[in-house]
């Protein structure tokens, strides 16, 4: 049976065409190089299939396929697949291998038929913990016996830090938003402001549980950002090389800090699919 497919309000939300620029600005620059190098930090060098689920507008998928991967990419949005689609044609010596509209809980590929999984995006657009599962029991079909999964999620407290540092505390409507994401990680925006869309926000042991559930052994839970993604000044600090790497230098510092995982806005958890 099909999934059902996303809700129209996560389409709505994507169809303003946000996605592209993310990573490429404010704290998404402080997501994305941390997010490459934890992947790098267990990726093998070597040549590796990676199905890049979820992979949006294909900023991982182009560039592990420019690192000389092959990389396939599948994502619930057209639109994004368009847009790594045409990403990829500017990179015509290292182009991504494929990239085709899906879902994460269905996939088409054969059983243990890729090395890596990246499941950045679709663990935290579920709100629904069995879909949640299908997803990274999908991920653990296509994966090869000891291959890898990069799953990410959003931290269940991002909003209240982001309340906080981005004073979006003033308004009543942020904080009843932020009362519901704090007492069971379903996010849901019904006002019209750019308080993100429909999201489920992990407590940061929930979503390595879940990776475990699945069947996969965890070698990772960290936080992503560290505690640079909350500052005011981050683009100006950001520009500034030294302070860049101070930014990085403290994340690193506190990825694994039990106590302060939930204060990076995202968290990674790489499991490995089972010899047998
Ligand atoms: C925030 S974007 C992240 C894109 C990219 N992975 C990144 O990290 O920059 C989330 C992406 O997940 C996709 N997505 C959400 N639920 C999905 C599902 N069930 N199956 C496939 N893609 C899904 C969305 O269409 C969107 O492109």
């Amino acid at each position: 049976m099909n999934p059902e497919p996303l809700p129209s309000e996560i389409l709505a939300y994507y169809a303003a065409g946000r996605e592209a620029r993310r990573l490429f600005g404010g704290h998404g620059q402080i997501e994305l190089a941390r997010t490459q190098e934890l992947i790098l930090h267990r990726l093998p060098p070597a040549r590796q299939v990676v199905l890049d689920v979820g992979g949006g507008p294909g900023v991982y998928a182009c560039w592990l396929a420019a690192l000389g991967h092959e990389v396939h990419l599948v994502d619930a949005l057209a639109q994004h697949v368009e847009h790594a689609r045409r990403t990829s044609a500017g990179q015509p010596d290292h182009p991504i291998a494929s990239a085709r509209v899906g879902d994460a809980r269905r996939l088409d590929e054969a059983d243990a038929s890729v090395d890596a999984v990246l499941l950045l995006g679709p663990l935290y657009h579920l709100p629904e913990r069995p879909d949640r599962l299908a997803a990274l029991v999908e991920a653990r079909r296509v994966l090869k016996p000891g291959g890898l999964v990069f799953a990410a999620g959003i931290s269940r407290f991002a909003s209240l830090f982001a309340g906080v540092f981005e004073g979006l505390l003033r308004d009543p409507a942020f904080v009843a938003i932020v009362e519901r994401d704090l007492h069971d990680g379903r996010h849901a925006n019904p006002t019209e402001r750019d308080y993100f869309t429909t999201a489920y926000f992990h407590l940061p042991h929930e979503l390595e549980a879940e990776v475990r559930e699945a069947g996969f052994v965890t070698l990772d839970l960290v936080g992503v950002e560290g505690p640079g993604w909350l500052l005011s000044d981050l683009e100006a600090r950001w520009a500034d090389p030294v302070e860049r790497e101070r930014l990085l230098w403290a994340a690193r510092a506190v990825e694994r800090a039990p106590t302060l995982l939930g204060l990076s806005a995202h968290l990674l958890v790489v499991g490995r699919k089972p010899s047998r």
